[in-house]
């Protein structure tokens, strides 16, 4: 890969800089609550860890999916500006989110280890914190619903619930990280085909001929059909919300990696060219590509943060390394882009990234700062920044 020039370097260190300060500024006012999404007047909305996921009657209620990613900000900032106090604050934090490793109603357990437990162990080596994500890892594992057609992850609820159990959403891809993760540190096979199998029928039930993804599928059971495909977070059931298609990009580009197999690889590479294609030529993705109120439609910058780190595994592994180097620079620019003006510079806005979209038709952080979208670009500004210090440097196919 060509190094970042001068100026590059300048921008996302000084965005580093920017998650130092600001996390240490927050854990002064947060108690044991965690950040979530930022109110219109740029103050954390939060969220204890506790809160696990949950059917409320008929309305599914994810519970806190973030708190790990608020570990991970703290690792990262540790790390980028040697301060002990980031590292000291992000274990006080692990010990309120380990709480959260035996959730049975969650395939988010993925989100919050893969951010916390899983580089807290990779910086410090510490058996506990491999332990609690392997736990998770485990718990995770434990979501398998076998079909006639192949297994997959359920995404949401008790697997005794029948709504629950023909769950899936392409959320889920991101979550797979943790079991690759899990695979390579117990030696255990099981976690990485458990990857696998779900990442094949998410392949076959979620992708559009066109290469966009649905949001969620229905299965029907026990056949493993799809049984319908949908959105609740999207714009419209047949719509291409931008953030799942990242989500899909993440998911196959690990699967490839974790795998060896080249057609995953190749499938991330297509369904990234789908995104670049709509993207256009603004690096913040609209929130929903086919929003009819386009070009004012609302913007999500964690879409982008998210594709930008799929396109960093991208380059890493690919063993066609032109193209390598051609996604190693879209993802230097989607971070560029999302150092302008979405950058919430001013110490009033405690986010990082503005113009998140967490939830535009419940009108949840429709234009906000996201804790996910924040996680996911500061792991690539560590990524690009400091090689190998966050997680560790991958191999080519
Ligand atoms: N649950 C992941 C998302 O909202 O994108």
């Amino acid at each position: 890969m060509t190094a970042l020039t001068g100026v590059q370097q300048r921008l996302f260190s000084e965005a580093l800089d920017l998650l130092c300060e600001k996390t240490l500024q927050d854990e002064e006012r947060l108690g044991i609550a965690f950040p979530y999404v930022t109110a219109p007047d740029g103050s954390w909305d939060t969220m204890l860890a506790s809160e696990a996921a949950g059917y409320k009657g008929e309305a599914w209620s994810h519970g806190n999916w973030f708190c790990g990613f608020w570990v991970g900000l703290l690792l990262a900032a540790h790390l980028h500006g040697g301060d002990a106090r980031h590292l000291r604050l992000a274990r006080e934090r692990m010990r309120l989110v380990a709480q959260r490793a035996d959730d049975p109603n969650t395939h988010d357990i993925g989100f919050i280890f893969n951010a916390s437990a899983v580089p807290a162990f990779f910086i410090t080596g510490e058996k506990a914190f491999g332990d609690i994500g392997v736990q998770a890892a485990a718990r995770l594992r434990s979501r398998l619903v076998r079909t006639d057609r192949g297994a997959y992850l359920s995404s949401w609820g008790s697997l005794e619930d029948s709504r629950a159990r023909c769950s899936s959403a392409i959320d889920t891809m991101a979550n797979l990280a943790l079991l690759y993760w899990a695979a390579g540190v117990t030696g255990d096979a099981s976690y990485l085909v458990a990857g696998e199998v779900h990442a094949k029928m998410t392949q076959a039930a979620f992708i559009r001929p066109d290469l966009s993804t649905y949001h969620a599928v229905q299965y029907a059971l026990p056949s493993g059909e799809r049984a319908r495909g949908y959105t609740f977070q999207g714009y419209a059931d047949e719509s291409c919300w931008s953030r799942g298609q990242g989500w899909a990009i993440l998911g196959f580009a690990d699967t490839a990696r974790a795998t060896g197999e080249r057609a995953y690889l190749e499938l991330a590479q297509e369904l990234a060219d789908y995104f670049m294609r709509r993207l256009g030529d603004d690096p913040v993705a609209f929130w929903d590509f086919d929003d009819p109120a386009l070009p004012d439609a609302p913007r999500d910058t964690a879409a982008s943060a998210i594709v930008a780190n799929a396109f960093l595994t991208l380059a890493e592994i690919d063993p066609d390394t032109e193209r390598a180097q051609r996604r190693w620079e879209q993802a230097v620019w989607l971070l560029e882009g999302l150092c302008g003006p979405s950058l919430a510079r001013e110490p009033a806005h405690r986010g990082l990234l503005k113009h998140g979209c967490y939830s535009k038709p419940h009108n949840i952080g429709p234009d906000a700062a996201v804790l996910f979208g924040d996680f996911y670009f500061v792991d690539a500004l560590c990524r690009i920044t400091m090689p190998g210090r966050f997680r560790p440097a991958l191999r080519r196919l």
